[in-house]
């Protein structure tokens, strides 16, 4: 399989091949994600809340986008890594946004950056394109808006704001956006939204018509039990798996049975 690019991809939706996508933020699942073929791995900063306990995206950092942007792309050889820009570090002036972007891309090697918004982040993208990197577009439930949108709410359910996001997601391909995730809409409005765009979008919690999918790779792998949501799918239950070994390591430990002979070294 050759290399993931934003060429590719495009390639792909005019196929009508699906693209794949999880979020990553290590190097030791990034190896196992690359080799199963997954095609973007995406550096979320969901990490703060998936990994840090914190309860929304808002606090996550350059600095730390930066470290798990860097340790994922070193387990990666065929994937594109993606990573999502902090809250407040392109939103402010597009020449914030350029220096930001360019800082991960040029410390991480990563191969495209994602940010939040539509129309009023098409002058940014445009101006992120123009000087070489590569964005992908985040409309509908954009969670650094958690606040102003009043919650992890379905977005789009109105006309005036199905209307909106339609023009968005143009907005966003106009600019020069490679792809855009489709977060928490209805499955008709995702479905015209993919069917009007030439580049492909990436749903998650946005119905089977996107060109792509995105899962929180914690939540999919079943490791996260504290969250669950309509749209996510647990293909293992890795949480119960996780306890179970820990349980059974403190019983063997303290009833003498870890470690045996065959654990420890003789002379
Ligand atoms: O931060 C993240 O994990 C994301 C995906 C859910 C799309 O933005």
């Amino acid at each position: 399989m050759s290399n993931v690019t934003t060429q590719s991809l495009l390639e792909m939706k005019q196929k009508g091949e699906r693209i794949v996508a999880l979020t990553c933020y290590d190097t030791l699942f990034a190896r196992l994600l690359d080799a199963s073929g997954i095609d973007i791995l995406l550096v979320g900063d969901s990490v703060n809340q998936v990994l840090g306990g914190a309860p929304s995206t808002l606090s996550a950092t350059l600095e730390q986008m930066i470290y798990h942007t860097r340790i994922v792309r070193r387990g990666v050889e065929r994937a594109m890594v993606v990573c999502d820009m902090p809250f407040l570090t392109y939103q402010v002036t597009p020449d914030d946004a350029v220096l930001n972007c360019g800082r991960v891309m040029k410390e991480t090697a990563c191969h495209a950056i994602k940010l939040e918004g539509g129309q009023l982040m098409a002058p940014t993208v445009r101006r992120l394109v123009d000087v070489g990197i590569p964005v992908m577009g985040h409309i509908g439930l954009t969670p650094q808006s958690v606040h102003a949108l009043g919650g992890y709410r379905v977005q789009g359910r109105e006309d005036a704001a199905a209307e909106r996001l339609k023009a968005d997601a143009k907005a966003l391909e106009d600019a020069g956006a490679f792809a855009i995730v489709l977060e928490l809409i209805p499955a008709p409005l995702a479905s015209q939204i993919s069917k009007s765009l030439t580049i492909p979008t990436i749903g998650i919690g946005a119905g089977p018509a996107c060109d792509g999918q995105v899962l929180v790779l914690h939540d999919m792998l079943g490791l996260n039990d504290q969250f669950s949501a309509k749209f996510v799918k647990k293909y293992a239950a890795m949480a119960e798996d996780v306890r179970e070994a820990a349980r059974l390591f403190a019983a063997e430990v303290r009833e003498g049975r870890y470690p045996g002979p065959e654990h420890s070294f003789g002379k």
